[in-house]
Order: C-alpha cells, then sequence, then structure tokens
C-alpha cells in the first residue's frame, strides 16, 4: 500500500528521499576572470622585481584584475552566479541560500552575498558571507553542504569572490607579486546518483594571527590617518613562515580525508589545491607521494585569487572530469585556517 503511493507520487517519494541520508553533490560550476591582465612585466614598473625571480619563487606569469572601481566582489561573483545559472538551466526561483565566502566584501556592511542574490536575480534566496580567508570557499561548502544535508534545502549556491587588488600594497614586492581578482561559483543539491561529498576535515588555529593578516580596519583597530599612513589596510604575511604552514596544513588534511574514507592515494583522481604559490602546490604533492600531473595547477594565469581560486580550477578542468572521479579539495589561509574535503564528481560535461 505504502509503495503504490510511493510510486504513484513522485511528491512523497522525495519526501522519503530526504528523511533518508543526503548527499549532497556540486551539479555545476562557473567561473568569472575580470579582463584587464598585471603581467610580471608590468610589475617590473611598480617594484623592485623580475619575471624570473617571481617565476621561480611563485610560478605565476600573470594575475586579472579588475579596474573598473565601481565594480567589486559582489559584481564579480554575481557573473560567475549568472553564468551557473545558464549553463546548468537553473531557474533563479528554485535556488533558496547564497554562500559568498570573501575577505574583500563590497562594504563592512551590507554582506556580499545578498547583494549576488539581487544582481543575479536570485529573488526568492537569501544569503551570507563567510570569512575564512583562503580557506573560506572549503568551509563555505561544508556550510552550504548541511543546509541540504538536513533536508531543508534542494538548491544553494557557494560562491567565492575576491577583488584581492582592492587590499593589495601595490608599493610591497613581498605581495604585490601574488594577488588577482577572480570569483567563482558552484550549486550544490541532493545528489541522483549517490555521487558527492564524503568526507569534510576543517581546521582552525589563531597562533596564524600574527603570520597573516589586514592589521587595521576591523574593530580592534578602526581605520584612521595614522592607520592608512601606516598602509595597515593592506595584506601583510610573514611569506616564509606561511609557506611551511600552508605546506603542512593542506598535506595533512588530505592525508586525513583520504584515509576517513578508507581510500589510498591512488584511489584520489585529482587534487584541487589553493593556488597560493607553485612551490607549496608541489611540496604537498611531493609530501603526499601524489603525481603533479594529477593536480588542478592555474596559478599562473590567476595568481592567487583567495576564495576563489578551488571553484576557479574546478571551472577550468571541468571538461576533463568524469562522473565518479574522485576528487580532493584542499585548502590554507588566514587565521590559520585549513582543510579538505573528498568528493566524488557526481556528473560529466
Ligand atoms: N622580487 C624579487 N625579490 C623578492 C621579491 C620579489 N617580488 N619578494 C621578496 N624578494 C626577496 C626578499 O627581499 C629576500 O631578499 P633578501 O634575501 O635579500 O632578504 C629574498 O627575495 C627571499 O625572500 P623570501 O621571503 O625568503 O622569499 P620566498 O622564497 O619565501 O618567497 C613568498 C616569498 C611570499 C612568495 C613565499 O614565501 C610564499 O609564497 N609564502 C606563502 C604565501 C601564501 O601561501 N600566502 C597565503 C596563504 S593562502
Amino acid at each position: 500500500m505504502i509503495l503504490g503511493l510511493l510510486l504513484l507520487n513522485p511528491k512523497i517519494l522525495y519526501i522519503c528521499a530526504m528523511s533518508g541520508d543526503i548527499t549532497v553533490a556540486i551539479t555545476g560550476v562557473h567561473a568569472f576572470v575580470p579582463e584587464d591582465v598585471l603581467t610580471n612585466k608590468d610589475l617590473e614598473k611598480l617594484v623592485d622585481t623580475n619575471d624570473a625571480w617571481i617565476m621561480e619563487r611563485v610560478g605565476i606569469k600573470e594575475r586579472h584584475i579588475l579596474k573598473d572601481p565601481d565594480k567589486a566582489s559582489a559584481f564579480m561573483g554575481a557573473e560567475a552566479v549568472k553564468g551557473l545559472l545558464q549553463k546548468t538551466g537553473t531557474d533563479p526561483e528554485d535556488v533558496e541560500l547564497l554562500i559568498c565566502a570573501t575577505v574583500t566584501g563590497d562594504y563592512q556592511v551590507p554582506d556580499t552575498a545578498n547583494q549576488i542574490c539581487k544582481l543575479s536575480g536570485l529573488s526568492r534566496a537569501y544569503g551570507f558571507d563567510l570569512n575564512a580567508a583562503c580557506s573560506g570557499f572549503l568551509f563555505a561548502l561544508a556550510t552550504g553542504a548541511q543546509f541540504i544535508k538536513a533536508g531543508t534545502h534542494r538548491k544553494v549556491i557557494v560562491v567565492g569572490s575576491d577583488k584581492m587588488s582592492s587590499i593589495t600594497d601595490y608599493t610591497d614586492r613581498s605581495t604585490c607579486i601574488l594577488f588577482g581578482d577572480a570569483a567563482g561559483a558552484v550549486l550544490l543539491e541532493p545528489s541522483i546518483n549517490e555521487f558527492g561529498l564524503e568526507q569534510i576535515a576543517l581546521y582552525g588555529d589563531a597562533a596564524g594571527k600574527d603570520m597573516l593578516r589586514i592589521k587595521s580596519g576591523g574593530s580592534l583597530r578602526p581605520p584612521s590617518e595614522e592607520t592608512v599612513a601606516h598602509r595597515e589596510h593592506f595584506v601583510w604575511q610573514d611569506g616564509r613562515v606561511v609557506f611551511k604552514a600552508a605546506v603542512k596544513g593542506m598535506a595533512e588534511a588530505v592525508k586525513e580525508v583520504i584515509s576517513r574514507a578508507g581510500y589510498q592515494s591512488a584511489d584520489i583522481d585529482w587534487i584541487v589545491p589553493h593556488q597560493a604559490n607553485y612551490r607549496i602546490i608541489k611540496s604537498v604533492a611531493e609530501m603526499l607521494d601524489y603525481p603533479l600531473e594529477k593536480v588542478m595547477i592555474n596559478i599562473q594565469k590567476y595568481g592567487n585569487t583567495t576564495a576563489a581560486t578551488i571553484p576557479l580550477c574546478l571551472w577550468e578542468y571541468e571538461p576533463q572530469l568524469k562522473e565518479g572521479d574522485k576528487l580532493v579539495l584542499t585548502a590554507f589561509g588566514g587565521g590559520y585556517t585549513w582543510g579538505a574535503i573528498l568528493l566524488t564528481w557526481a556528473y560529466q560535461k
């Protein structure tokens, strides 16, 4: 009798499915990269640096910069979301929630997520921002997945958008070579083939506070003439210390999710690391004894776009991804914050 009801009424079938254990899948990815390019040659005119040093020590050839002063992270996020809706054939009215990972929100208040909803026509969705620096996309993905897993939401968009040029000091050669602007977005839905997110490992450690930060502009040290004069509104880091912490943090997090899932590293088809420095990515692969050809890398074209790096990689490599591929996403950033998510890719483009 009950089975008969289920078969006859697809809505009841859906409710039953929701009450079970829901697997959450990424069902689409898109990104936005601004047109203007800042090359190493351009940087040579701004600071005492050169293409050879940047390529050897960091592996970045160029980055994209959003030059229009009237546009920022909300605009880039909305462009990524509009493309995502179009390519996945998603009705904007069906999206319920949008989470934006960013350290460069358009304003302190209001949040950027709700601006993205408005700009991309998500008339029914609500949004909120999340700040976990360069790990922001991972933390937002884990957060968004919980809403679907709980059975209360069916379509959640997770955006990583950062206009890093707005907090980059173009007189500091140790940081201005690193960052670029971009946004990426993924659609999360209940999986229809059991493929999706499998393991999530997230970590935080306030020991990172003095190693990577924007010193002023928050409630502890509000902006003033003095803070601006001392250039404290720009991002600063102790590069060597962060480098070592990033390699260790990402390698350990990747190992953790692989072992929790009962896999070996040979079972993983792709590692998708945050793109901060080519040497960091290479060192993580070496620590894992994992072939570099199976690591997604596009840092040479975009630099470190903070919350956007992982969706930007997924977007570029999407044509190569097959349904059933096992991916480990991993990131490390300010805070410190870091982690890894192991998932099975749920669709073929
Ligand atoms: N061009 C030329 N020389 C530069 C330079 C540049 N753009 N930036 C720094 N240097 C110089 C330094 O002044 C230093 O000179 P010195 O030996 O005379 O003092 C020398 O190069 C080495 O500096 P160091 O800071 O040790 O270089 P590095 O190899 O550690 O590279 C970073 C610097 C920032 C690229 C690197 O440490 C890094 O990528 N760190 C982690 C970044 C990161 O992950 N950040 C975000 C986390 S998401």
